[in-house]
C-alpha cells in the first residue's frame, strides 16, 4: 500500500505498459485457430509472465478463456481478491493443511498426493460441497504429476473419498517447441494410453490438456479439448522452431529515460569495475534501469536499447538500479529522452527473446523477471499492437 500511495505521487521514469488490446487481440487469434470445440486455459502464474496477472486474468475471461491457471495457492487467493471468479487452476503443490482455503476460495487443486487428497475432501464434506480437481500425469517432462504405472492405483484412491470431482487429465511436454518431434508423440501417446485405461474402468474427465504454446502451435492434432496456453498469449512464440500459425504481438513495452548526459575524455572508466574505459571521447547517458528492475546484469557486453531509432550500447556493468548508454554517434541525444527497452523506435524494435538471447535465457525469464520495482501502466492500446511480431527464442527452460 505504500509503495502504491508513493507511486501515486511521483512520476516513474522506468514504466511498463501493457497493452490490454494486444492481449486480447492474442487470445483471439489463439481462439479462432484452436476452434470453438477447444478450450483455453490461460496461464497467467507469476503474475502473468510480469504484465500483472489481476488485469490480464479478467481480459483473459473476458476475451474467451475458459480457465485460467497459475502455480501457487497465494497466486490464486490473489486472483480472488481481484474479484476474479471462474475456474482458477492451481498447477504447483498445495500443502494439505491449505485444503480449507482451496475449498473455501473455490479453487481448482491439482491433485497429486494422497494427503492433500483426503485433507480436500474433508474439507468439502464440512462445507457442504465438491472440489473439482485436475490430474497431473507425468509421461516424461519427469517434474510433477503421478507417474503412468501408478495411475490406476492412484485415482481408486481418490475415488473413494467423496468431494473429490473429475474434472482435468493433462500432462506437460518436455520438448514440444524443438526437434526431433519423437519425445512430444511419444509422451502423447503414452497420456492417451492412461486416459484409455482411466476410462475403461469408468474415470473419464471431461477435459483433457496436453498443449502449452510450444504444442498449440505445432501439434493441432494434441489441442485434445482444451489447450494451457502462456508466452504465446503474451506475445511471443516460444523458440525458433515452433510455427508462427497464430499471429501474436507483444503486450508489454519497458521504457525509461535518458536522466543525464554527460561527454568524458578518452580513458574514462565507466561504472564498477572500469570494465569499458572510453577510446574517444564519448557522450554517455544514464538510464535508470538496473539488476533489481529486472534487467539481468548477464545482459552487458551486448545489450544495447534505443534511443531516438538508434541502438546505444550499454557501457560496462549493469548496476542495481542504472546504466550508462554511449550516445556518441545519436544525433542530438538529450536528458529526457526515451530509452526503449522493450519495444519499438524508429524502425528498430527490441523483444524479450533479443534480452534473452543477450542474456543467455528466454524470453519468459525476462518478461517474468522485470521486478515489482518497475509500474505497470495498462492501456487499452496502442502501445504495440499493430508492431512487429515478436521473433523467437532460442530455448526454453522454465
Ligand atoms: C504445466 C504448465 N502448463 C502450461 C504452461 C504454459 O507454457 P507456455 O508459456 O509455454 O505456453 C506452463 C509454463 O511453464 C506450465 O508449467
Amino acid at each position: 500500500v505504500t509503495t502504491a500511495t508513493a507511486r501515486q505521487e511521483t512520476t516513474p521514469l522506468t514504466v511498463a505498459r501493457i497493452d490490454l488490446n494486444a492481449f486480447a487481440g492474442n487470445i483471439k487469434h489463439l481462439l479462432r485457430f484452436i476452434g470453438s470445440d477447444v478450450r483455453l486455459m490461460a496461464v497467467v502464474k507469476a503474475d502473468a509472465y510480469g504484465h500483472g496477472a489481476a488485469a490480464l486474468g479478467k481480459v483473459a475471461q473476458d476475451a474467451g478463456a475458459s480457465h485460467l491457471a497459475v502455480y501457487t495457492l497465494a497466486e490464486a487467493v490473489a486472483l480472488r481478491n481481484a474479484d476474479i471468479d471462474g475456474p482458477v487452476v492451481v498447477l504447483g503443490p498445495i500443502l494439505p493443511t491449505d485444503a480449507p482455503v482451496v475449498v473455501a476460495r473455490s479453487i481448482t487443486p491439482c491433485i497429486a498426493t494422497l494427503p492433500l487428497a483426503q485433507s480436500l475432501s474433508s474439507a468439502s464434506q464440512s462445507r457442504g460441497t465438491t472440489v473439482p480437481y485436475h490430474l497431473e500425469i507425468d509421461t516424461g517432462l519427469t517434474r510433477y504429476g503421478i507417474m503412468p504405472n501408478e495411475v490406476e492405483e492412484f485415482c481408486l484412491a481418490l475415488e473413494r473419498l467423496p468431494g473429490l470431482e473429475r474434472e482435468g487429465l493433462f500432462t506437460h511436454f518436455a520438448s514440444a517447441d524443438e526437434e526431433p518431434v519423437d519425445t512430444t508423440r511419444t509422451q502423447f501417446s503414452i497420456f492417451r494410453d492412461v486416459a484409455d485405461r482411466l476410462a475403461a474402468i469408468g474415470m473419464t474427465f471431461p477435459i483433457h490438456h496436453v498443449c502449452a504454446s510450444a504444442a498449440a502451435l505445432n501439434f493441432p492434432e494434441m489441442h485434445l479439448d482444451m489447450v494451457r496456453c502462456g508466452i504465446c498469449l503474451y506475445g511471443y512464440y516460444p523458440t525458433t522452431q515452433v510455427v508462427h500459425t497464430v499471429e501474436v504481438h507483444p503486450v508489454m513495452t519497458l521504457t525509461s529515460q535518458i536522466a543525464r548526459v554527460r561527454t568524458v575524455p578518452v580513458g574514462t572508466g565507466v561504472s564498477y569495475g572500469h570494465e569499458w574505459t572510453a577510446d574517444r571521447p564519448s557522450t554517455i547517458g544514464l538510464v535508470p534501469i538496473g539488476y533489481a528492475d529486472g534487467l539481468p546484469r548477464q545482459v552487458q557486453g551486448n545489450g544495447k536499447f534505443l534511443v531516438r531509432g538508434f541502438r546505444a550500447p550499454i557501457l560496462g556493468r549493469i548496476a542495481m538500479d542504472q546504466i550508462m548508454i554511449d550516445l556518441t554517434d545519436i544525433p542530438d541525444a538529450a536528458p529526457g529522452d526515451e530509452v526503449v527497452i522493450l519495444g519499438q523506435s524508429g524502425a528498430d524494435y527490441i523483444w524479450a527473446d533479443e534480452i534473452g538471447a543477450w542474456a543467455g535465457t528466454i524470453s519468459y525469464d525476462i518478461l517474468s523477471g522485470i521486478s515489482a520495482r518497475v509500474p505497470r501502466v495498462y492501456a487499452p492500446g496502442g502501445n504495440c499492437a499493430g508492431g512487429p511480431r515478436a521473433r523467437s527464442g532460442s530455448s526454453k527452460d522454465r
